[in-house]
């Protein structure tokens, strides 16, 4: 199966995807994929051996159609079976997402349905949450909604911040993310359940 990454920062999950893709491994990247070309996630992807790509979203001024065009033959190109957003923060329009549906995952900091959106952190924190976590999830047009193939769950310590959080979950993320997407690679529907 090939795996093609999408980024749009430091590209850490996408970096522990790469590196689970080994040995018996049912799938390879074939290409790390960012909107914005000063991500240091591509610098990574280099490193590890794996063709980047860029598709500037600042180039299409407001024109999310042709951006996501430009995206679309970008994958064309190298025809993965499976798309991975990983730290990917645009948000995709639903003619996009239907021609990848079935093939397309994302990993979302939060344990959906909770928290779709942003600041999931500060919003746990907010609704004084025991647990907190994060979640791949198959996407679908409707924001951070697809079917969950996974989650890792985390206690919430007393005196925690958003950043304290983020910092406690990001290692968890890049537990999970890879044993979804072997799973997902191998046709294993089980979902993934991490820790709690
Ligand atoms: C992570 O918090 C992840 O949950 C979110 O983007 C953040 C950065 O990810 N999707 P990465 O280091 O760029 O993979």
């Amino acid at each position: 199966k090939k795996v093609a990454i999408l980024i749009s920062g430091g590209g850490s999950n996408m970096d522990a995807l790469v590196k689970s893709m080994t040995g018996d491994h049912p799938a390879r990247p074939v290409l790390v994929l960012s909107n914005d070309p000063a991500a240091g996630g591509l610098a990574k992807a280099a490193g590890l051996g794996v063709p980047t790509a860029v598709v500037d979203h600042r180039a299409f001024a407001k024109d999310r159609a042709a951006f996501e065009a430009a995206l679309h033959s970008a994958l064309l190109d190298v025809q993965p079976d499976i798309i991975c957003l990983a730290g990917f923060m645009r948000i995709l329009g639903a003619d996009f997402i239907q021609s990848w549906e079935g093939r397309m995952l994302n990993i979302h900091p939060s344990l959906l349905p909770k928290y779709r959106g942003l600041h999931t952190h500060a919003r746990a924190l907010e609704a004084g949450d025991a647990q907190h976590g994060c979640s791949v999830h198959e996407v679908t047009a409707a924001l951070d909604d697809g079917p969950v193939l996974g989650q890792a769950v985390m206690p919430v310590l007393p005196g925690d911040t958003p950043e304290t959080l983020a910092a406690r979950l990001l290692p968890l993320e890049h537990a999970l993310y890879p044993a979804v997407l072997r799973r997902f690679a191998a046709g294993d529907a089980r979902p993934v359940m991490l820790g709690g």
